[in-house]
């Protein structure tokens, strides 16, 4: 079964793959391009890439009504366990930069590095954000840049053999559109798909003309999607 994925609007996005639903960061209640409600989306994984309030969003209400998975890193996956959100420990984990973990038997998720920070909604410390890189069972292979600058390794990352890219654009808290060009030619993935983009009146982007510049410039495939758009990410 192939591997889709539907951008929610904002950072939020979910990935469906035999049969299983990976949501990521899902800030959906306030988000004013949220394409779903917090109370219906499914789960079975859910993925933070760091502690700002855009990107926990919904995510422990989620938990709560799915028990879904979560894997964040080591210090918000703590914080999820403290009374306040009260997730219990056997649905949390808690990985580093580097080091992944295999749900269910079928979908193998990665910590890599970014560039950004990661303070929680109440202050407590988030540890170090990340980027996430997801192997589905169908060997689809996809990185969310989530928050972050551009940085070097992603070279490294992009020697994995990227089938989907997903960036950010926005500028202002991340990379902008002229960065995330130079990105897209140190990952070489596939397909790329711009997000954190038109959220809010500082992110405001074309982001079809950023589209056209990957075409012209890269030797990737660029994908615009609105907020609840899916795209189906062929095979090799
Ligand atoms: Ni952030
Ligand atoms: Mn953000």
């Amino acid at each position: 079964m192939a591997t889709r994925v539907r951008w929610l609007g904002h950072a939020a996005l979910l990935l469906e793959s035999d049969g299983r639903n990976v949501l990521i960061d899902p800030f959906l209640t306030g988000n004013p391009k949220a394409a779903v409600q917090a109370g219906e989306v499914p789960a079975d994984l859910i993925l933070i890439s760091h502690g700002h309030g855009d990107h926990v969003g919904d995510a422990v209400a989620i938990a709560r009504r799915t028990g879904a998975t979560l894997a964040t890193n080591y210090e918000i996956s703590l914080w999820l366990q403290q009374p306040a959100q009260g997730l219990d420990g056997d649905h949390v984990q808690g990985l580093q930069h580097g080091g992944s973990f295999l749900f269910d038997g079928a979908v193998r998720v990665k910590l890599t590095l970014a560039f950004h920070g990661s303070m929680l909604p109440d202050g407590s410390n988030g540890g170090n954000p990340c980027g996430l890189v997801m192997t589905f069972p169908d060997g689809v292979k996809v990185y969310d840049a989530a928050d972050t600058a551009l940085f070097g390794d992603m070279a490294l990352i992009g020697e994995e053999g990227l089938d989907l890219a997903i960036l950010p654009i926005g500028d202002y808290y991340t990379m902008g559109p002229d960065d995330a060009v130079r990105a897209v030619k140190l990952l070489k993935p596939r397909f790329v798909l711009p997000i954190h983009y038109n959220t809010f009146p500082p992110i405001v982007q074309d982001a079809d003309a950023w589209a056209a510049r990957v075409k012209n410039e890269t030797s990737a495939q660029p994908v615009v999607l609105q907020p609840g758009d899916w795209f189906e990410i062929p095979k090799k």
